[in-house]
């Protein structure tokens, strides 16, 4: 089979390995028909994530169909349409029982291992550990370009941001930055009754997008950002202030914005540490979140999309087949240049 495979730093290629095969009883194969590009695939490219080696296929999201089962799974059967979504879980583990395999001790110490830590998504076929408890069936009426959103960027905006955030009926939102994660949690604030949902991104592309996404207001990046927030909210600050980018300053901000009693709701990936306000913050009543998405809300998503309450589809903004991979991750890379938010890739 073909499959885009990490060679180090800087160097990938779309290139002959040998077939995805079952190793262990509680594995299936899915024949991968719909995939997508993370930005967590461009940290790895750049040679941020040790854990990944040479030799590595990447991709940690796809939308498929069962080709071949383990003698041990019984909830899956060749020919299903399956979503394989980041984190594969055991459901044993203490982790997975208390309904956080975002840590599950068996598939490796962490559950995000496709792309990672054992073979990805970026194949034409890929293994998949632990298919009883880690698949999810796609109902009719979800088309594979909706789907492939929830294997990661739609439960993490939802999870990591507007759970976390414990966003409430009538509760004012700020989501910094308005990229797939940030759209994510627009999206889905709005179910959880947000009166006002204001997004805040240096770029007015994604400004747009956030709009059409459910945002009741757009605040450029400017000096004036944190006193225009503070404006559109009666001078309180909002009640729930997601951060989606992963930068200092952008976690500032979003600290900044928050209102006594309220939450902020850090879902960037952050490298370098950040020096927070204690002096001004012990004194607010604030919490503070973080933390990898566990991708549980996964069913509830899949329902919601199912009946059109959350428009997974709107994500994807270019299309290419498993011979323009190259393109697709030149078009990914170069985001907010190209108009793009996601891209979906299929075999042909
Ligand atoms: N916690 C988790 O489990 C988890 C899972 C997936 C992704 N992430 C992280 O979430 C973050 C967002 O992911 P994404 O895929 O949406 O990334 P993205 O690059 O598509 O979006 C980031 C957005 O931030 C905007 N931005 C850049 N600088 C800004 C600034 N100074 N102020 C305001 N906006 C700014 C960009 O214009 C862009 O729209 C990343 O850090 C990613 O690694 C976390
Ligand atoms: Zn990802
Ligand atoms: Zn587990």
């Amino acid at each position: 089979m073909k499959a885009l495979v990490y060679h180090g730093p800087g160097q990938k290629a779309w290139e002959e390995v040998p077939d995805a095969t079952i190793q262990e009883p509680t594995d299936v194969i899915v024949r991968v028909d719909t995939t997508t590009i993370c930005g967590t695939d461009l940290h790895i490219l750049q040679g941020d994530v040790a854990a990944v080696t040479d030799g590595r296929i990447l991709g940690h999201e796809a939308v498929g169909t069962v080709t071949e089962v383990g003698d041990a799974v019984t909830g899956f059967s060749v020919g299903d349409r399956v979503l394989v979504p980041a984190i594969t879980k055991c459901g044993r583990c203490a982790y997975c029982q208390r309904g956080m395999p975002s840590h599950c001790q068996t598939v490796g110490g962490i559950g995000w291992i496709f792309g990672h830590l054992i073979d990805g998504t970026q194949a034409e076929t890929v293994r998949v550990p632990y298919a009883d408890t880690s698949l999810y069936a796609v109902p009719e009426g979800v088309t594979n370009e909706q789907a492939i959103f929830l294997a990661d960027s739609l439960p993490t905006g939802y999870e990591v941001g507007v759970l976390a955030g414990q966003v409430r009926p009538g509760d004012t939102v700020a989501v910094v930055g308005a990229g797939a994660v940030g759209l994510s949690a627009i999206l889905t604030t709005g179910l959880w009754g947000a009166s006002k949902v204001i997004a805040i991104d240096t770029n007015k592309f994604r400004l747009e997008k956030a709009l059409e996404f459910g945002a009741t207001d757009a605040v450029e990046v400017g000096p004036g950002t944190v006193a225009e927030v503070i404006a559109l909210t009666d001078g309180l600050g909002v009640d729930v202030s997601i951060e989606a980018v992963g930068y200092p300053e952008t976690l500032l901000t979003a600290a900044s914005l928050v209102r006594p009693g309220g939450s902020i709701a850090n879902i960037g990936v952050h490298g370098t540490p950040v020096e927070l306000p204690m002096q001004d913050m012990w004194i607010q009543n604030v919490r503070l979140t973080m933390g990898l998405v566990d991708t549980v809300s996964i069913p509830t998503l899949l329902k919601m999309v199912a009946s059109g309450r959350i428009p997974a589809e709107k994500m994807g903004t270019h299309s290419f087949t498993f011979s323009q991979m190259d393109e697709a991750y030149d078009v990914f890379k170069h985001a907010a240049a190209n108009s793009a938010l996601k891209v979906v890739i299929t075999p042909s």
